[in-house]
């Protein structure tokens, strides 16, 4: 059963590749999507080597205003679990090897509300600051990054909403999301820390 689900997956992939590898700005070696997707702006977005996006995931890429660049670059060996929502207005950017478990959302932007005579859905989209996942991070399931940076090697727990930037080498829970062990580089390992990061 394992066997049959891999190559449907794959001859999927294969199948993705031959009709729409042409529509992204760059579409690497051995990366494989699997339908069903929603690719919105593929023009927008770049997919390196070796990347993997898993079933009932949605790739988006699209500017707010037409004068503005906007890009979704996934790096080297990245892998994104099912359900993953990745939407850029402007840029959003996952760095080499990051982890994606399944139902994880990153965003750069949101729905304005403001307004409280206008629904929210008629309201403008506001961009938030751009985000980056640095190198072999891992997302837990159902985490949600809005319009933050995180470092390199870090791990976001399920379902954390992350609404601030991540130091290098950090694990973050909760939401909103906080810092709650760091690697201390001078003993070589993992302590816990304060929120703000420190060591305890
Ligand atoms: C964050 C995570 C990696 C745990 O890391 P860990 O270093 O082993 O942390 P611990 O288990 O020692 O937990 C440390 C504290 O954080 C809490 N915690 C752990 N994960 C949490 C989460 N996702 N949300 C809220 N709190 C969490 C623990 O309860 C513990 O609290 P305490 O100190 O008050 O008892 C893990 O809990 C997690 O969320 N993993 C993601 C799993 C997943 O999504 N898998 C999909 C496969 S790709």
């Amino acid at each position: 059963m394992m066997f049959q689900m891999r190559l449907f997956n794959f001859l999927c992939a294969k199948l993705f590749e031959f009709f729409y590898k042409s529509k992204f700005s760059h579409f690497g070696r051995r990366t494989r999507i699997v339908r069903p997707v929603a690719i919105e702006g593929p023009e927008n977005i770049y997919l390196a080597d070796d990347v993997y996006v898993a079933t009932h995931s949605c790739l988006a890429a699209r500017p707010i205003s037409s004068s503005q660049d906007c890009q979704l670059i996934i790096e080297d060996g990245c892998r994104i679990g099912r359900f993953n929502h990745i939407y850029a207005t402007q840029q959003v950017i996952l760095r080499k090897k990051v982890l994606t478990a399944n139902g994880v959302y990153i965003s750069d932007n949101a729905h304005d509300y403001r307004d409280t005579q206008v629904a929210i859905l008629d309201q403008p989209v506001l961009q938030n600051g751009p985000v980056e996942i640095g190198e072999g991070s891992w997302l837990g399931h159902n985490a949600c990054i809005l319009g933050v940076r995180i470092g390199r090697h870090c791990v976001v727990g399920a379902n954390a909403v992350v609404t601030r930037d991540v130091p290098d080498f950090s694990v973050v829970v909760g939401v909103p999301a906080i810092i709650i062990k760091r690697f201390d580089i001078n003993s070589g390992v993992w302590k816990p820390t304060h929120p703000d990061g420190s060591f305890i």
